[in-house]
């Protein structure tokens, strides 16, 4: 992914407590909106690849549906095994009504 931020959605895409999938580059990235916060996290857990856009959402915590390692969508930090390395988390700014992505923070 490039440096640039590319826009991805539009905020009425993304209604509060939602998310959706996009594909950039080689890279599905899930995007969250959490109390009108958006975040963006590969949408690939880093124990066996499960879809963590699929994973129960509490708060900011992301619980992998396949063995439910949990992961905090805020920054990619994983929080419980069986995932032991983090998960990329991408920068997102609201630019008027679009969603953009932008660089890796993690
Ligand atoms: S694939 Fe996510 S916990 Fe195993």
């Amino acid at each position: 992914m490039t440096s640039e931020f590319i826009t991805v959605a539009t905020t009425s895409e993304i209604p509060l407590g939602e998310r959706i999938v996009v594909e950039i580059g080689r890279r599905w990235i899930a995007i969250f909106n959490v109390d009108g916060q958006y975040y963006a996290i590969e949408d690939r857990c880093t124990h066996d690849d499960g879809p963590l856009a699929e994973g129960e959402l509490h708060d900011c915590i992301i619980e992998c549906p396949r063995h439910g390692a949990t992961f905090d969508i805020r920054t990619g930090k994983v929080l419980s095994a069986p995932a032991l390395v983090d998960v990329p988390a991408f920068t997102v700014r609201v630019n008027n009504d679009e969603i953009q992505i932008g660089p890796r923070k993690s």
